[in-house]
């Protein structure tokens, strides 16, 4: 039974009987698929130190305790409204932000939010087996956090759907839990969302990178003129800022592990021989989810970008720091590839936003690639890290016929074919980081000893506290 202490919120779900039989209906559905496609291992024996949010204020949102995972309370929330808040962009610029969904958008809205809400159970899928691999408790605890705020993000757009998309709303929030990462017959809708990610390595890219993508999306959806969107959005963004922590601080710690191990093998030698996690093979990961993540952000030229920009759906990130915010006859310059070579054209910006979204992108990425290197540098290498060329390993959009090397240099589809294996990971890759995560570490305190302990634990609690313990 939903109540109001079983389901935090603050969208006084008990005082709207409609909504609440709504989820009543969807809540055992999201808890078998939870049990199904959830942390496997970890659903019934184990207590997990995890933060649940109460309540939007900074007090309800530090809130730790023990939860079994299956149990969780995942919860409905949306950021304060803002008094009198107006339409910041597009063709409705100046006029009040709708609290009900407009007829003649409900599809791109739907669009939007089905899409958003897609991404959130399938990191989930993706992420399943790594608890049988951890690194440590510590972060076993950080995997199953990220898992569950994902879990709760599902929620936050069930909601949406659930409150103002009607019968074909309810609809797709079955279809949400119905679609697989990676199956064949039922795929998750975006690509990078339906790769395996069966290592550690990946998973730090991934909630480097990945995670990074749905802040970009959910900053540009939090502009929304639709209101409740907008503020679900923004405090989604709240806690998607630990799920890139958890990214970026993994990579680092692998980084410096890396680094001692280099030092002990006297510079030159095979960091795997130390069971350490090689650069080249940090580069191969990086390219790879860097690069799936830019596809995610969609076509550089898009008519549906303009359209959703057009009537306010989806705005740029940090709208306001722009000066104008109509954007009709701007123009952006992109780099177009015909007859293999680059080529500088004009497009109008609407059709473009796709692309201005993407150089935010880069840019938050780049300034996160440049903190890692400076732990190179204090170890003394002249190794770093670099983000390919956002040509490279593109899937989607005007680079994704050709072939490009990570610098951006055009190839042929032969030459790619027989360098790929310097650029993104190999079986052989997957196999040796397999190798070195066979055995979890369950013991409190304790590394694996291809990463550095965190400076500090969750919580302030001490870094050897049992983040996950199993019931008596
Ligand atoms: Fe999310
Ligand atoms: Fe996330």
């Amino acid at each position: 039974m939903i109540s109001a202490d079983k389901i935090p919120n603050n969208v006084n779900l008990s005082g709207n009987k409609r909504l609440q039989r709504a989820l009543e209906h969807w809540q055992p559905k999201y808890i078998q698929w939870w049990r199904d496609m959830g942390p496997q291992g970890f659903q019934d024996y184990h207590q997990v130190y995890v933060r649940t949010a109460v309540s939007v204020d900074p007090e309800g949102w530090a809130h730790f305790e023990y939860v079994k995972l299956p149990e969780y309370r995942w919860g409905i929330f949306l950021a304060d409204p803002v008094h009198d808040r107006r339409i910041g962009f597009g063709d409705f610029f100046g006029q009040p932000v709708w609290q009900e969904v407009p007829g003649e958008f409900r599809n791109q809205l739907r669009r939007l939010i089905v899409t958003q809400g897609d991404t959130e159970p399938a990191s989930v899928e993706q992420q399943r087996w790594l608890g049988q691999r951890c690194p440590s408790l510590y972060d076993l605890r950080n995997l199953f956090q990220v898992n569950v705020e994902e879990g709760r993000h599902l929620w936050a757009m069930v909601y949406l759907l659930h409150s103002y998309f009607g019968r074909d709303g309810r609809d797709e929030a079955e279809e949400l839990l119905d679609r697989q990462s990676g199956n064949r017959d039922k795929p998750r809708i975006l690509e990078a969302f339906n790769e395996p990610i069966d290592n550690w390595l990946d998973f730090f890219m991934f909630t480097m990178f990945t995670d990074r993508d749905g802040k970009s999306q959910l900053m540009s959806l939090s502009e929304s003129s639709l209101d409740p969107l907008s503020r679900t959005t923004r405090f989604m963004l709240t806690e998607e800022a630990h799920h890139m922590f958890v990214g970026e601080t993994g990579i680092a710690r692998i980084l410096e592990r890396t680094c001692q191990l280099m030092k002990e093998a006297g510079f030159s030698g095979d960091v795997r021989k130390l069971g350490g996690i090689d650069i080249p093979t940090i580069q191969k990961h990086l390219n790879q989810w860097f690069s799936l993540s830019l596809d995610l952000h969609g076509g550089e030229v898009s008519s549906n970008a303009a359209s959703y920009f057009a009537n306010g759906l989806k705005g740029r990130a940090k709208e306001e720091t722009y000066d104008e915010h109509v954007v009709k006859d701007a123009h952006y310059r992109m780099e177009f590839f015909e007859n293999g070579k680059s080529v500088a054209k004009e497009v109008l910006m609407r059709n473009a936003m796709n692309e201005v979204l993407r150089d935010w992108y880069v840019g938050d990425c780049a300034a996160g690639v440049a903190r890692w290197n400076r732990i190179l540098e204090q170890y003394g290498f002249s190794d770093r890290l670099q983000l390919p060329d956002r040509k490279f390993n593109r899937h989607i959009g005007m680079y994704s016929g050709f072939h490009f090397d990570p610098n951006g240099v055009p190839l042929s589809a032969e030459a790619f074919e027989s360098r790929k294996s310097e650029w993104l990971p190999t079986n052989a890759d997957s196999e040796y980081l397999l190798s070195i995560m066979a055995q979890p570490i369950y013991e409190p305190g304790k590394f694996a000893n291809y990463i550095a302990p965190p400076r500090r634990g969750i919580n302030q609690q001490p870094v050897n506290f049992q983040y996950v313990r199993t019931e008596a």
